[in-house]
């Protein structure tokens, strides 16, 4: 070897890394970003909910790959004066749109937190994982899971119902089937939702190679849970076809109304015919954390798995996606992949026999527990609980709002957190969707649309722990005022409604 080859490359400029050269510089420009964020979430209600973005601003995010550095003092300038202005809004208490979360300012903290450790979760031994493990514990508690459950923080419910999908596709079909294909036995398996379940249900059937039609989707009775007994004819009829059931799928909280499935009855029944009972309970399955809610969710302790999402009801900032599966074993049989490079020790940094890439797809993963670690112990299960009873009071008192006005029509009955209604009047499927739109862009709150039985319904999803009374009286007011104006023809001008002052929670 040359003496050339054996001097190690220099690498003493401070600029050849990628720290700050002026260490000073950067903590005073760290502590401005810390102080705007407080002041954003502080500030909230000052603010629009959302604002339509000009095409001068998105015309912004076209630039070219930037090859030379900027200073991070103009780079933060363009966050505040493009980005952060231009957000979805559900950190504000007036939105209501699909279902989100409001996130915490102690997420926020965390979140910064994590970054600076820049851990990778896939495995090794580190007490980040052991963060991990413990919210895994605490699910486990909250839903009366045995010890012997497993459960991995994942981007959201989609990807959770798919993996348990998958897990219980090996249930029924054994690890052959992780290299040997679905093959015949599983061109046979079939599975078994309600009309009203979440669209991802279709799509985890569709990924996990059964294809969408292995999907039956049962109906609903008047309050869409799904109809026990027309399941279980489906379920014998299936079998007398030759096919093999092998998957439920319960909901706990519908994306459009909020129903909760009789988890109980399905339970039961899936016990009785040796399916997989698998519970969707995206933003429904924290209400176990509220004594007036938990009641509605009995049976979901007996579920094989569950999917949730602590981002939306948990108001842990995105993302933070959790599934929990009752026999960890048939969950580490679907994922984990043994490879040299991944070798267990029994001491080490490598130490550990089970890692989270064991039980999902991903090898790198964030520190998604530690935001959901701070939220559930700077607050409590009772707070976050109390937080949850409070958004389905608010979704009484706008339903109470709307049954008092004879203008405005309940198109759904109000199971949980969401309110589904609409303006009266001709052609109420367009006029209701201008609505929608026209409150969205005046700032004043953000609903969104849902379909029900054909008829477009203003959609209310209560999730954001910051919306207050007020918040329902301005929208009802927008709803109105924007309504009358549709009705009479007049789509312009400008409509300012006063909030009153918030109560405290
Ligand atoms: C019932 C239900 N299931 C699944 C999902 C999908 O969850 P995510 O958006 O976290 O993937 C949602 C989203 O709102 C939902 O309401």
């Amino acid at each position: 070897m040359t003496q050339q080859l054996l001097a190690a490359p220099s690498r003493s400029k401070a600029s050849e890394t990628l720290d700050p050269q002026n260490w000073d510089e950067i903590r005073a420009q760290a502590h401005r970003m810390l102080d705007d964020m407080l002041d954003y979430t502080a500030d909230v209600r000052d603010r629009p909910v959302w604002r339509p973005i000009p095409d001068a601003v998105r015309a912004r995010f076209h630039e070219k790959l930037p090859q030379q550095a900027c200073d991070l003092g103009d780079v933060y300038r363009q966050f505040t004066d493009f980005i952060a202005p231009y957000a979805t809004g559900n950190v504000h208490p007036g939105f209501m749109g699909w279902v989100h979360g409001g996130g915490t300012v102690v997420g926020m903290l965390a979140e910064m937190l994590a970054a600076g450790l820049n851990a990778n979760l896939g495995g090794r031994d580190h007490i980040p994982l052991e963060v991990e493990r413990q919210v895994v514990d605490w699910t486990r508690e909250m839903f009366g899971f045995p010890v012997g459950a497993s459960g991995i923080f994942v981007t959201g419910t989609s990807m959770a119902n798919l993996m348990a999908v998958l897990v219980a596709r090996t249930t029924a079909l054994g690890q052959k089937v992780r290299q040997r294909g679905l093959g015949d036995e599983g061109a046979r398996l079939t599975a078994y939702t309600s009309m009203a379940a979440h669209g991802c249900i279709t799509k985890a059937m569709d990924i996990a190679g059964f294809g969408s039609d292995a999907l039956r989707c049962i109906a609903t009775d008047r309050s869409h849970r799904i109809d026990v007994a027309a399941l279980r004819e489906r379920i014998v009829a299936d079998r007398a076809a030759g096919l093999e059931p092998f998957l439920v799928v319960g909901s706990a909280g519908t994306v459009d109304i909020g129903a909760i499935d009789d988890l109980r009855a399905l339970s039961s029944l899936c016990r009785e015919q040796a399916l997989w009972f698998h519970v969707d309970g995206a933003y429904g399955a924290l209400g176990i954390l509220s004594p007036a809610l938990a009641p509605l969710l009995a049976g979901i302790e007996n579920a094989d798995s569950i999917a949730l999402d602590f981002h939306k009801w948990g108001q842990v900032p995105y993302d933070a996606g959790f599934l929990i599966v009752r026999n960890g074993d048939r969950h580490r049989e679907t994922f984990a992949a043994p490879a040299a490079y991944l070798r267990r020790e029994t001491r080490g940094l490598a130490a550990g026999a089970s890692w989270p890439c064991d039980l999902g797809p991903d090898l790198s993963r964030g520190f998604r527990a530690l935001k959901t670690w701070f939220t559930l112990k700077t607050f409590g299960t009772e707070r976050l609980g109390a937080v949850i009873t409070r958004t389905c009071e608010l979704a009484s008192y706008l339903q109470a709002r709307i049954l008092a006005e004879p203008r405005l029509e309940l198109m759904a009955p109000v199971a949980l957190n969401i309110v589904c209604f609409r303006y009266r009047g001709p052609d109420a499927n367009r006029l209701n969707g201008d609505i929608v739109i026209d409150i969205q862009e005046s700032g004043i709150a953000a609903p969104s649309t849902t379909l029900l039985d054909g008829q477009l319904a203003i959609r209310a999803a209560i999730v954001n722990h910051r919306t207050d009374a007020c918040d329902i009286d301005a929208l009802i007011a927008a709803v109105l005022e924007f309504g009358a104006r549709r009705s009479s023809g007049d789509d312009g001008g400008v409509v300012t409604v006063e909030r009153s002052p918030p109560l405290a929670l």
